[in-house]
């Protein structure tokens, strides 16, 4: 039998799914399920450590971003689905790591740095806050995983788990095999407004918008902002709209699009039309699962919990080898 390598990767339950995170991670992890031994997983403890003051809606996005993986094409027949916080082994590891790691790691993390800038308007001087990538390092190393497929905004933090499962080993004997970093591409596509999509500014497609929503919120999108009249040739070089195009229209009519736009023979209103059926088309199957697993709520949370079970055997059996190598009673 040909043992596939492990690898595992999480989201938190911030919202619901757009496509950036489909181009940056899910369809990723999509593809990786033929190659690999895959555990994905719903980060809902780290949902808490910047949202602690108000946790109503970290359910309600656990839902839905299950939906939207399910959607997207992960399947529990090939990769094992799981929920942090149902695999209570996280905490505990996340305990012990937290003995042996230094606080300057920490404080050194640019995530945290930037963050903390970013995020004024929470008071995230929190130890659970700055303890946020030993919880990452524990929900990975717990699996002894091959690899993390993340987006290049995670390095950092599978640096740090890297560095914790190093000196774990180095006091304890080896336990963990420090986890490979498996960068996944990010998206070359802009949110409507040019900015990095995003749920918070407001100009997101979503995995679960329907073909109208999609129609509007494409015809609401920023072009070449050269542009400004019908007779003005445009340049798709600058063009978000032209983005997208190159992943959902065929490459005969990119073409054309691209020689058309630069002698202004097709209008911008024209063209996001078409763009946005070929963005429908594409968004198909997903709507389609969606429907499907949307009428089956107790196979959804089942899928979830089998999943969490199967995880949970595998942390399980780690912990025994963690507490005999810290001399923990077992
Ligand atoms: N920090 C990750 C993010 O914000 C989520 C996450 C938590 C994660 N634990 C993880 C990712 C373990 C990979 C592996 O996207
Ligand atoms: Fe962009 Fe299309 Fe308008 Fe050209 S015609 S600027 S590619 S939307």
């Amino acid at each position: 039998m040909s043992q596939k390598n492990r690898i595992l990767s999480g989201m938190r339950p911030t919202g619901p799914l757009h496509l950036g995170n489909l181009l940056g991670a899910l369809a990723n992890w999509v593809n990786m399920q033929d190659e690999y031994d895959c555990y994905f997983f719903i980060a809902d403890w780290h949902a808490l450590t910047s949202d602690y003051e108000n946790t109503s809606a970290i359910e309600q996005n656990r839902k839905e971003i299950i939906l939207d993986w399910l959607s997207a094409g992960l399947t529990p027949e090939k990769s094992t689905l799981f929920v942090q916080s149902l695999v209570k082994e996280h905490a505990e590891l996340f305990l012990l790591l937290s003995m042996i790691t230094p606080v300057p790691w920490l404080e050194r993390n640019p995530t945290y740095k930037e963050l903390i800038g970013e995020l004024n308007n929470k008071d995230l001087s929190t130890f659970g806050f700055l303890g946020y990538p030993v919880l990452q390092a524990a929900d990975i190393i717990i699996y002894r995983p091959y690899g993390v497929p993340v987006g290049v905004d995670q390095a950092p933090h599978v640096e740090i788990t890297r560095e914790i499962a190093r000196r774990f080993n180095h006091f304890y004997g080896d336990v963990f095999p420090e986890p490979e970093l498996i960068l996944t591409e990010t998206p070359k596509i802009l949110g409507l407004d040019r900015r990095k999509m995003s749920k918070s500014y407001g100009n997101a497609i979503f995995l679960s918008d329907s073909p109208e929503e999609i129609s509007k919120k494409v015809s609401r999108m920023i072009t070449d902002p050269q542009r400004a009249k019908r007779s003005d040739p445009g340049n798709p070089d600058v063009c978000n709209v032209y983005d997208f195009h190159k992943l959902y229209t065929d490459p005969h009519t990119v073409e054309e699009i691209d020689e058309q736009c630069r002698n202004a023979g097709i209008g911008c209103v024209e063209c996001k039309q078409k763009m946005a059926q070929g963005l429908i088309k594409a968004l198909a199957p997903i709507r389609e699962k969606r429907a499907y697993y949307e009428q089956r709520p107790e196979l959804v949370e089942e899928i979830m919990v089998e999943g969490s079970n199967k995880a949970r055997t595998i942390a399980c059996e780690t912990m025994e080898v963690v507490r005999a190598a810290v001399k923990i009673k077992n």
